[in-house]
C-alpha cells in the first residue's frame, strides 16, 4: 500500500501552532519555500512566526503586527523572507516584486495567501493548508512537494 505523504494535524491554541512551526522551521534549509493557504485568521502569520523561530530568528526581531510591507526579511541561521500577498490582487504586482529572487533565492521563503500565486510556485514546495475548526482549533495540513519536503513531513510525523 502506498503510504500517505500528507500530514493532517490539529492545533488547539496559537502557542501549539507556533510550536509546530518551530519544529518544521528547524528542518528547513536553503532554498526552501513554504506556501501557506487559508482564510483570514486561520493562523498563517502565527505559523510563520513559529517557522521563523525554528529558523533561528529571535523573538524580539519578529514583527507580528499587521504591516503594509509585502516582504519582510529576517536574519536567522539563514535569511528568512516572509511574503504576505493579502493585498495583492493581480499577478502583475507579484512579477514587479521580482518574485523569482525570493522563490528561488538564497534563503527560506514563507508565503501567506500562496493560493494567489499557485502557478508561480516552485515544483518543490511545502504547501500548508490552514482551516478554522473552532475558536482555538485549527486544522493544519502539510502537503509536501518534492523529496526534501516529504522527508520533513516524515520527521514531523515521528
Ligand atoms: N490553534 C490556533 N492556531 C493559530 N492561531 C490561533 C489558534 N487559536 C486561536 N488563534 C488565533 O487566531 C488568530 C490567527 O491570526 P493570524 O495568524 O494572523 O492568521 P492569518 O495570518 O491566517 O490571517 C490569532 O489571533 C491567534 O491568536
Ligand atoms: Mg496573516
Amino acid at each position: 500500500m502506498k503510504r500517505k505523504r500528507t500530514l493532517d494535524l490539529e492545533t488547539r491554541s496559537a502557542e501549539e501552532t507556533i510550536d509546530l512551526g518551530k519544529r518544521i522551521g528547524k528542518l528547513l534549509r536553503l532554498g526552501d519555500v513554504v506556501a501557506l493557504i487559508g482564510k483570514l485568521g486561520s493562523g498563517k502569520t502565527t505559523l510563520a512566526q513559529g517557522l521563523a523561530r525554528g529558523l533561528g530568528v529571535k523573538k524580539r526581531d519578529y514583527v507580528t503586527s499587521p504591516s503594509f510591507t509585502l516582504i519582510k526579511e529576517y536574519k536567522g541561521k539563514l535569511p528568512v523572507y516572509h511574503i504576505d500577498l493579502y493585498r495583492i490582487d493581480n499577478l502583475r504586482e507579484v512579477y514587479d516584486l521580482g518574485y523569482e529572487e525570493y522563490f528561488y533565492g538564497e534563503g527560506v521563503t514563507i508565503i501567506e495567501w500562496a493560493e494567489k500565486v499557485r502557478k508561480l510556485l516552485p515544483q518543490e514546495v511545502m504547501i500548508i493548508n490552514l482551516e478554522i475548526i473552532a475558536e482555538k482549533r485549527r486544522r493544519v495540513e502539510l502537503i509536501p512537494k518534492g523529496k526534501h519536503c516529504q522527508e520533513i513531513v516524515k520527521r514531523i510525523k515521528c
